[in-house]
């Protein structure tokens, strides 16, 4: 079955929740499916459990506490924030262990709010050169003794991140500036295509293990082995592994889907828009633009899709989305409500102060802050 086709038996059960959230709620907005997020945290961190890998998932898909608390709840060892707000906005609301996945470069207010940070939380901190290096130690000063550093090595998705052969010549030269390395990390963005999972998977493996035998010839025993991606996360077992972040997966979106990922089942947020325009071209006109879905796409590949309907999301304005219709598919009418589906989850949530709650009988329960939403330094 298409992926497409997968996510038409979803249609029923997101158009009962938009119906019965009714004009209650305003559009464009999050709905988030409750039952299906807590699905979703169940199953992975039973993966996590049962290799023997820790969990810390990345808050920046949901930037909410409700729902990091629900992660932690269910068992994971900490979160993975991908900035300093982050990092203390969910410090703030109670979790002990951050790993700021990030290579951070922490001079001005970063530095203050580095070593604010540090001195009520367990953190550990990305970094893939030694300037980065100098940076935090002199950004957490007396406190260094307290950061943990995690070298970033890459494994092909040529981002940040050093060669695994240097890892250990960063790791060192952390240590000899007061601060402690406690391991490496890597994340396997080549990954997120069709079919490339399991090729990233294996590089991310291979260059963990390098890595690791890097910081062995200087002596450093790695404790944090760190894993990244939700199309990855359950392909590390590989025993070097100690700890996956996979993100995503709390929601989940129709790239995840298309990969074979997950099911349409396990898709937990979806966006209700309305239908504003229809001047008869082949397409009609949403009232999500890029202001609430991001331009994270391209035009041929769509930015999003409307369960019921064969289309795609083919044009983002700010405040327009062009939803195709091929000839022989309905249209829905102006004035109706639809749920799109967007290609990659994570940027939806910074568009929005708040999620709708509901569970997958489609019953609204209340809504949720996203508690970094919009916070980006
Ligand atoms: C450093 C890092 N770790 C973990 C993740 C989570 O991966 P995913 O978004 O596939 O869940 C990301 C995603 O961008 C990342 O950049």
């Amino acid at each position: 079955m298409s992926s497409s086709s997968a996510l038409t038996d979803r249609a029923s059960l997101f158009d009962d929740v938009l119906a019965r959230l009714g004009d209650a709620v305003s559009t464009p907005a999050p709905i988030v499916l409750i039952d299906v997020v807590a699905d979703n945290i169940a199953r992975m961190q039973a993966f996590a459990h049962e290799h023997g890998k820790q969990l810390s998932p990345h808050v920046k898909t949901h930037k909410s506490v409700r729902i990091g608390k629900m992660q932690l709840d269910a068992g994971a060892a900490g979160l993975t924030a991908g900035n300093l707000s982050e990092a203390e906005i969910f410090a703030a609301a109670g979790c002990a262990d951050i790993f700021l996945a990030y290579p951070l470069w922490a001079v001005g207010t970063k530095a203050t709010r580095l070593k604010r940070l540090l001195q009520n939380t367990r953190l550990s901190v990305g970094a893939d050169s030694t300037a980065a290096i100098d940076r935090l130690a002199e950004a957490a000063g007396e406190f260094a003794g307290l950061l943990g550093i995690v070298v970033e090595i890459d494994c092909g998705a040529e981002r940040s991140g050093v060669p695994p052969e240097e890892a250990g010549r960063l790791a060192a030269y952390a240590r000899s500036s007061g601060l402690v390395p406690v391991g490496v990390f890597t994340y396997p963005g080549h990954g997120n295509a069709v079919r490339k999972p399991m090729g990233a998977a294996a590089d991310q493996a291979l260059a963990l293990r390098n890595a690791v035998a890097s910081l062995a010839e200087h002596g450093i025993e790695a404790h944090k082995v760190s894993a990244g991606s939700t199309p990855t996360a359950r392909l590390c077992t590989d025993p070097v592994i100690t700890e996956i972040r996979p993100g995503e997966y709390v929601f989940n979106d129709f790239d995840n889907l298309r990969i074979g990922d997950c099911e349409a089942s396990d898709i937990g947020l979806f966006v209700a828009s309305t239908v504003v325009s229809d001047q008869g071209h082949e397409h009609v006109i949403l009232d999500a633009g890029a202001k609430a879905l991001s331009r994270e796409g391209d035009p041929d590949r769509g930015y999003g899709r409307v369960p019921g309907y064969e289309g795609r999301l083919s044009q983002l304005n700010e405040y327009h989305g062009f939803l195709q219709l091929p000839e022989r598919n309905a249209r829905p009418g102006v004035g109706q409500r639809v749920a799109i589906v967007p290609h990659h989850v994570c940027p939806i949530v910074n568009s929005f102060e708040e999620l709708i709650i509901a569970n997958s009988h489609g019953e609204p329960i209340d809504r949720c802050p996203v508690d970094a939403q919009g916070k980006l330094n």
